[in-house]
């Protein structure tokens, strides 16, 4: 009995030192006020995990703890959704309408706010949040928007400020990229006014320039405050480039849908001149990877050249949404998130990569890192240079 007790003792013992080795990395505590200069720098030597809506696969989405958990995880940058409260107040929240991941059915005394909006091209019923006051949203709570993820946080978080948003990244205690995305610009515009004729993008870009967030793509300002701003709206980006010289990312939609303000193809915005317009003002683009590898039968067919042709551009790549359940990974990954991740970094060459899951992509490359073989090693090499070649160019 004895030994077997002690056997016992050992083999969770093990388990334990096992269980942090998997885990390979501190756990960061947080928040921190340290001063940026002495932070851990931001990786810039492989492409980018970009925490999308925080880590939403495991907390519910846009909240504090999704984006703690990403920054615990591994995270090079937070992803947000930039939208507008009734008075004017920017918040992180992804659909226009508040239905599928807040509490708002439970409130009997917003009853009487559901309405109809036109929204990209068809009509939408719903609580919008363009409707409720930055207080009357804060009242609500938010839920976790599938039903296979963990509910067991569903009710406990409250929707944040795109300032909450950032002051998360700057209390991190190394350095915290932030990626938001100015949403929806044309319905925002529409129905929130802002004193001053100021539109939803001034007030957007003021808010970054307030909080120090500037300069260019790896510019000393910016390595200190990473940011990348996102949309799909060519007018906005265009509208900004004159406010702010901080790198912006142009979002492609799926195939069938048409940008939402200058209503063009996705054959049109992925055309070589429509990226040899849209250089001038972006450091890359965000497609869609099934428009990039489109699946037949759940099963990749063959990549088409976006990837290449953005890179002869001088464009970065950073594609959305990669997510660890079988229902999204297609059959070639033989339900292996590490393989996905590798088959896009490695086969198709991207920069960046948008993910539910923070913590996967994390320890997939720094297994990567570790297990790199020289040949692998003359390969990245051969890879710089030619980028450091196209970029002199
Ligand atoms: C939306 O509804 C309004 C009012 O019923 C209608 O006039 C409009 O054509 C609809 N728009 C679309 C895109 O269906
Ligand atoms: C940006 O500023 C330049 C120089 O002042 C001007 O020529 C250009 O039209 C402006 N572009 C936009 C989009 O406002
Ligand atoms: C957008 O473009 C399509 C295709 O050219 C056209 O059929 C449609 O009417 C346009 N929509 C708007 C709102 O201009």
């Amino acid at each position: 009995m004895r030994s077997s007790l002690s056997l016992g003792g050992f083999a969770s013992l093990l388990l334990f030192s096992l269980f942090n080795l998997t885990v390979g990395r501190p756990i960061y505590p947080l928040p921190s006020k340290q001063d940026n200069k002495v932070k851990q720098p931001l990786q810039t030597s492989r492409p980018y995990n970009i925490a999308h809506r925080g880590s939403n696969g495991e907390i519910p989405e846009e909240t504090v703890a999704a984006y703690m958990r990403a920054i615990e995880e591994g995270a090079d940058f937070i992803e947000t959704d930039i939208l507008a409260s009734k008075d004017g107040s920017l918040i992180c929240f992804h659909d226009v309408t508040l239905d599928d991941t807040t509490d708002i059915a439970k409130h009997k005394e917003f009853a009487d706010r559901k309405r109809t909006y036109e929204v990209q091209g068809s009509n939408i019923t719903g609580y919008f949040v363009v409707d409720f006051t930055l207080d009357e949203l804060k009242s609500l709570r938010v839920r976790q928007r599938y039903p296979f993820r963990d509910q067991q946080y569903n009710g406990k978080f409250s929707i944040i400020t795109f300032e909450e948003f950032i002051a998360i990244a700057l209390d991190a205690n190394r350095i915290v990229g932030i990626y938001p995305e100015i949403k929806n610009p044309v319905f925002i515009n529409q129905h929130v006014k802002w004193p001053h004729g100021k539109k939803f993008e001034d007030k957007f870009v003021g808010l970054l320039l307030k909080y120090g967030y500037k300069g260019a793509y790896m510019s000393e300002n910016w390595l200190r405050q990473p940011v990348f701003i996102q949309s799909f709206a060519p007018t906005s980006l265009v509208h900004i480039s004159n406010m702010t010289d901080s790198p912006k990312i142009f979002l492609i939609d799926d195939f069938n849908t048409p940008t939402q303000d200058t209503n063009q193809s996705y054959w049109e915005i992925t055309s070589d001149s429509f990226l040899e317009y849209i250089r001038n003002y972006v450091v890359g683009i965000g497609p869609w990877k099934d428009t990039i590898v489109p699946p037949v039968n759940n099963r990749l067919t063959t990549p088409s050249d976006l990837v290449d042709r953005a890179h002869a551009h001088n464009l970065q790549v950073h594609p959305y949404t990669y997510r660890n359940e079988n229902s999204f990974l297609h059959f070639d990954f033989h339900q292996d998130p590490y393989s996905e991740y590798g088959y896009w970094i490695n086969k198709i060459g991207v920069d960046g990569l948008f993910t539910d899951f923070t913590g996967s992509l994390h320890k997939y490359q720094e297994w990567a890192a570790a297990s790199a073989t020289d040949e692998k090693s003359a390969y990245g090499l051969l890879h710089k240079i030619a980028r450091m070649i196209s970029s002199y160019d």
